[in-house]
């Protein structure tokens, strides 16, 4: 059995809509006093954080994913959804007297956002130790608690462990040294194009710098697609045709379960990065996070369909 060790947040996104535009109630002349109440009739809480959507679509893929986060006195909502997807808890630790990690996300009608995020029982993830789990094939670093970060690529790459590391909207937590001590560890490193460009500027290394440091360097640009430079070579994934976009967020965590997938099965990384994409496409066309679903051989099909290949 491969399991995967999948570091990184879970937390709760609360989503409301006000039904109307921020700019008729902020007044320009009065910010320095803002006071201000919106009326939000819809409300919606998900299921989120980055090692939660990763293990959640690892599942999905029939993987077996095993999250590693620290979580709040309010997680028991989450806890029931994944005990209904067979998702082991067992080194998902609560901390006492903290919530759960969550964003309140107010959004108005011209799609502009507000939102307050409180980072809770994300900021103890260092009490919990990689080292703790046994069997693990592959790891996993996604954005989290800045000092439970640094541990855990630390511990992946003294124990052996080969790891990804996914620094996503942690981005701004670390500077150019500790980038540069993350590549070296990691097996593999996963950005979006604006996380890439930010890595190069941090590290001063250039990509082709930085993909000769690590097994893979895998690079997501959105609708166009994915660049994988592996062993010298440059592989250009398409992206895959979703049924309809309707909200982005989450498709760089579904890409990332993919990847995880496919390393695990040892499939090549045109493949992989096949997976990865559709995985990205499936999850586009749901809102939220965790509310896209299919079998395995529903997976297969639809990839035979996209790609014109079969996977085996
Ligand atoms: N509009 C789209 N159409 C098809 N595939 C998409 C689309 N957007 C994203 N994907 C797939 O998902 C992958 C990851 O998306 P993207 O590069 O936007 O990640 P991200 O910016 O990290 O996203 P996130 O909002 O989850 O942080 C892409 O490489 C692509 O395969
Ligand atoms: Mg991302």
């Amino acid at each position: 059995m491969s399991r995967a060790l999948i570091c990184g947040s879970m937390a709760y996104d609360t989503i409301m809509v006000f039904e109307d535009q921020f700019k008729n109630h902020i007044l320009p002349n009065k910010v320095h006093m803002l006071n201000v109440s919106f009326l939000v009739p819809q409300m919606r809480r998900e299921f989120g954080g980055c090692a939660g959507n990763i293990a959640y679509n690892l599942k999905l893929l029939g993987g077996h994913p095993i999250p590693m986060a620290t979580v709040g006195q309010d997680f028991a909502p989450y806890r029931e959804w994944f005990r209904s997807h067979a998702i082991t808890l067992d080194h998902v630790r609560e901390v006492p007297d903290t919530f759960t990690a969550q964003a309140f996300i107010t959004t108005d009608q011209d799609n502009n956002q507000i939102t307050a995020f409180h980072p809770g029982a994300m900021g103890c993830s260092q009490q919990n130790k990689v080292g703790d789990v046994s069997g693990v094939a592959l790891g996993i670093v996604a954005p989290d608690g800045r000092d439970g970060m640094l541990q855990h690529a630390r511990d992946f790459a003294a124990q052996g462990t080969p790891f990804i590391f996914d620094p996503g909207q942690a981005m701004p937590l670390f500077n150019g040294e500790e980038f540069r001590a993350f590549i070296e560890q990691a097996d593999y490193v996963a950005a979006n194009s604006y996380e890439a460009s930010l890595l190069t500027e941090r590290t001063g290394w250039s990509e082709i710098e930085i993909a000769a440091k690590v097994k893979a360097y895998i690079v997501t640009r959105g609708a166009d697609g994915s660049i994988i430079h592996a062993g010298g070579k440059v592989h250009v994934i398409p992206s895959a045709r979703p049924a309809a976009v309707v909200d982005p967020t989450g498709c760089g965590d579904a890409y990332r379960a993919g990847l995880l997938h496919g390393l695990l099965q040892g499939f090549d990384w045109p493949t992989t990065g096949r997976i990865a994409s559709l995985m990205g496409a499936l999850k586009i066309a749901r809102p939220g996070t965790q509310n896209h679903g299919f079998t395995t051989d529903e997976f297969a099909v639809e990839y035979r369909r996209q790609f014109d290949r079969t996977l085996d």
